[in-house]
């Protein structure tokens, strides 16, 4: 039959329209600026994150914030827990009265067809399925939580979403590694997928959006779990920076940049006289690679040797950054935590490091140090080739521009203390 089809007729890309998309907003800014304005109708959504995070906590904020907007009913499917432990954690965010006590109808149903027969008749504005691992399809063998299951029911939940015209929230467990529980073919298949980082026994979460077919990847929301859920948080460009009193070696403060959103960053070393050849390298919240490839440059191209010292590396807050420019923070924080000195106080440091050393540019770099400026920092170590693009550094900044990243180290951290006979030698 080839040839039979009509050929379609270009069209000019000017006159191409702009494809009207039907949001629902959720009424939480920092949610909505993640899903590009709100929920899409008929769009089918993942929402993922480690046990315990808060993913059940937000996506009740998200009920209610539909059925007080007047998005409709939701409804609220839970295989995880029964429909009194939804009412429960209903009451602690306050939501037993007004529209949400109402708008939101549970049910502590896991098979996807009963799912579709009560979302068929109830037309609700959004469907929540919490978890889709526990989701199963009756005429398919194999127990829930297994890849024929999960991909099986995420299927018909589409067909649910494309079919009916309803936003269909998916929960799903991730491991610590970053992958989903279930099959990861789960992500080809949504038309979002929104993940929730933070550390469980602390109180930041962020949401990011690591796929959107109807917006941009680049925003990220700031939340803080308290005693009655999830609330916004007021200044997410500090809310990463980790208290302590003064400058302390091993941490290196970097005005990273979130999408469109500058988020100030303490990255944390410590480096430690390890086993001889078989020395220990943790990191969490970078990319351990990233990190090994630090420890390598600052040894053969800045005298830094850490070949037998035990390195742990973290960012504060449970958060995790992708970013190159974090390159610079890194191994800062890891000379200054080897030659036990901090970095200058209220010093901020950004840059992406090269295999010879050198210091590479980053983006936005103009909206990083304002933002850093404006919360108190003063002194900004940056690549060279940056220098250029700062035409007026913020009012009281100091910009130390810098080409290789021994320069870098000797710039940033404090003069070495004053050799005593007794001192211990310095590396
Ligand atoms: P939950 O939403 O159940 O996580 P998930 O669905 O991702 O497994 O939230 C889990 C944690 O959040 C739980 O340990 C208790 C805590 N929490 C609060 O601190 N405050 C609250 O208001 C709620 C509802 C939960
Ligand atoms: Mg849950």
């Amino acid at each position: 039959m080839a040839g039979a089809r009509a050929l379609d007729e270009p069209i000019a890309l000017g006159a191409v329209h702009e494809p009207a998309v039907p949001r629902q907003a959720v009424g939480i800014g920092e949610l909505d600026r993640v899903l590009g304005g709100g929920l899409v109708r008929g769009s089918l959504v993942l929402v993922g994150g480690e046990p315990g995070i808060g993913k059940s906590t937000l996506l009740l904020h998200v009920a209610a914030g539909i059925a007080s907007a007047g998005g409709g009913t939701v409804l609220y499917a839970t295989g995880e827990e029964s429909a009194a432990q939804v009412r429960l954690r209903a009451a602690r965010l306050g939501l037993l009265d007004g529209a949400p006590a109402e708008g939101i109808r549970v049910v502590a149903e896991a098979e996807v067809g009963r799912i579709m027969e009560i979302a068929r008749s109830e037309r609700p504005g959004l469907v929540v399925v919490d978890s889709i691992q526990t989701a199963t399809v009756d005429d398919l063998d194999g127990p829930a939580g297994s890849v024929g299951q999960v991909r099986e029911s995420a299927l018909r939940l589409m067909d649910l979403a494309k079919g009916e015209g309803i936003a269909v929230v998916l929960v799903g467990h991730v491991t610590k590694d970053g992958s989903l529980a279930g099959p990861k073919t789960l992500e080809h298949l949504v038309d979002a997928v929104l993940s929730i980082e933070g550390e469980r026994f602390a109180a930041l979460r962020l949401v990011r959006a690591s796929k959107n077919r109807f917006g941009s990847t680049e925003e990220v929301g700031v939340f803080e779990m308290g005693e009655r859920g999830l609330t916004e948080v007021a200044d997410p460009a500090r809310a990463f920076l980790a208290e302590h009193d003064g400058p302390a070696p091993g941490s290196v403060i970097a005005p990273t940049l979130e999408g469109s959103r500058p988020i100030l960053v303490e990255v944390q070393a410590l480096v430690a006289p390890g086993a001889i050849g078989s020395p220990r390298r943790t990191a969490s919240g970078v990319d351990p690679n990233r990190v090994a490839l630090l420890i390598a440059v600052l040894g053969r191209r800045a005298g830094i040797g850490l070949a037998s010292h035990d390195v742990y590396l973290n960012l504060a807050g449970g958060l995790t950054v992708g970013e190159p420019g974090l390159d610079l923070p890194i191994a800062l924080a890891l000379a200054s935590s080897l030659r036990d000195r901090p970095i200058k106080d209220r010093t901020v440091a950004i840059g992406e490091v090269g295999l010879l050393g050198e210091l590479r540019p980053v983006s936005g770099l103009e909206r990083r140090l304002r933002e850093a400026a404006r919360l108190g920092f003063d002194r900004a170590i940056v690549p060279r080739a940056t220098r250029d693009a700062i035409s007026s550094p913020p009012a009281g900044m100091e910009v130390v521009a810098v080409g290789s990243l021994g320069e870098a180290v000797e710039r940033a951290l404090v003069a070495a203390p004053a050799r005593v006979a007794s001192a211990p030698a310095r590396c």
